[in-house]
């Protein structure tokens, strides 16, 4: 997906500082792309930093703000250095989006429950889980200090209905909804918006070949909407979660599926 930078008048992030995990690859480039497109100033944090250096190099060749920041967003230092590097060049952070997880570039085996081997088991929750909190805990003083602050928690659909031979991923990204509800409600005090989105099977990889297509097209016939989801698909969701249009929504889960799941 190519970017047009939208005219100053209709940005939606302008002004806003956005720190997007994840964000060199998949849904998470089409949220940072998207961010930047609404005037969002954004880093780009990943643990691979050449492919986040492209995203915010196709960001800045449109004029927009973009910075590239290796994170492994289990590493306190890493994240501690992130934070700061980030706060220099932008002077705060104002919208945390915590998508980066183990899913498809940091790939999961697909096995049954019994099968899976314990060290998997941890690096899901690792990354998953202890991953957002560990984010949330080192950007949450610098929204302290604003009084304001918009933190978007990604789930999935999945958390909601289960899936065969994911029993880890399931669990991690159910765990992302009670660590939504209970982070909203004691950010609450400092007027910061904690929320999650929960996509649907999305067609996410860059170069996806044949046999990739035919597994996420599986998810059409559970679908009210019948097709394939696309990355973007899910951006317009995390734009108003982080804009003043969701101001006084918290707590709360997106589902953006087409459909599927209906809660
Ligand atoms: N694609 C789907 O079908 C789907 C469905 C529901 C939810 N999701 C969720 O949406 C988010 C994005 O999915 P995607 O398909 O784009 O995934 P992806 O695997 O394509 O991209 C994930 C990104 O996170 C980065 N990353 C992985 N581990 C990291 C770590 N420890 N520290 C920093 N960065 C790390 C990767 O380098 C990559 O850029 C994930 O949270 C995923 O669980 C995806």
């Amino acid at each position: 997906m190519g970017i047009t930078l939208r005219p100053e008048e209709g940005q939606r992030l302008k002004g806003r500082v956005a720190l997007i995990t994840g964000g060199a690859h998949g849904i998470g480039r089409a949220y940072a792309l998207r961010f930047a497109q609404e005037g969002a100033r954004v880093a780009i944090a990943d643990l691979d930093l050449p492919g986040a250096e492209i995203v915010a190099k196709e960001i800045s060749a449109q004029n927009g703000e973009a910075i590239a920041v290796a994170v492994d967003v289990t590493d306190t230092k890493m994240i501690a250095d992130a934070v700061e590097r980030i706060v220099d060049a932008f002077g705060t952070i104002d919208i945390l989006l915590n998508n980066a997880a183990m899913f498809s570039v940091v790939p999961m085996s697909r096995v049954g429950f019994d099968a899976l081997s314990i060290e998997e088991w941890d690096a899901m929750m690792s990354t998953n889980v202890k991953g957002p909190w560990l984010m949330a805990r080192a950007v949450a003083p610098v929204m302290r200090k604003n009084q304001s602050g918009k933190i978007i928690n990604i789930s999935s659909g999945t958390a909601f209905k289960g899936t065969n031979t994911q029993i880890h991923y399931v669990t991690s990204k159910a765990a992302v909804l009670g660590f939504t509800k209970t982070l909203a409600r004691e950010l609450g005090g400092d007027g910061i918006n904690v929320n999650a989105i929960a996509p649907g099977n999305t067609l996410s990889e860059e170069d996806p070949d044949d046999k990739t297509v035919t597994m996420r097209s599986g998810a059409i016939p559970s679908r009210a909407l019948r097709r394939l989801e696309s990355p973007e698909d899910i951006v317009g969701a995390a734009v108003f979660l982080a804009s003043s249009d969701s101001d006084f929504i918290t707590g709360q889960t997106i589902v953006v599926d087409g459909g599927s799941v209906m809660h």
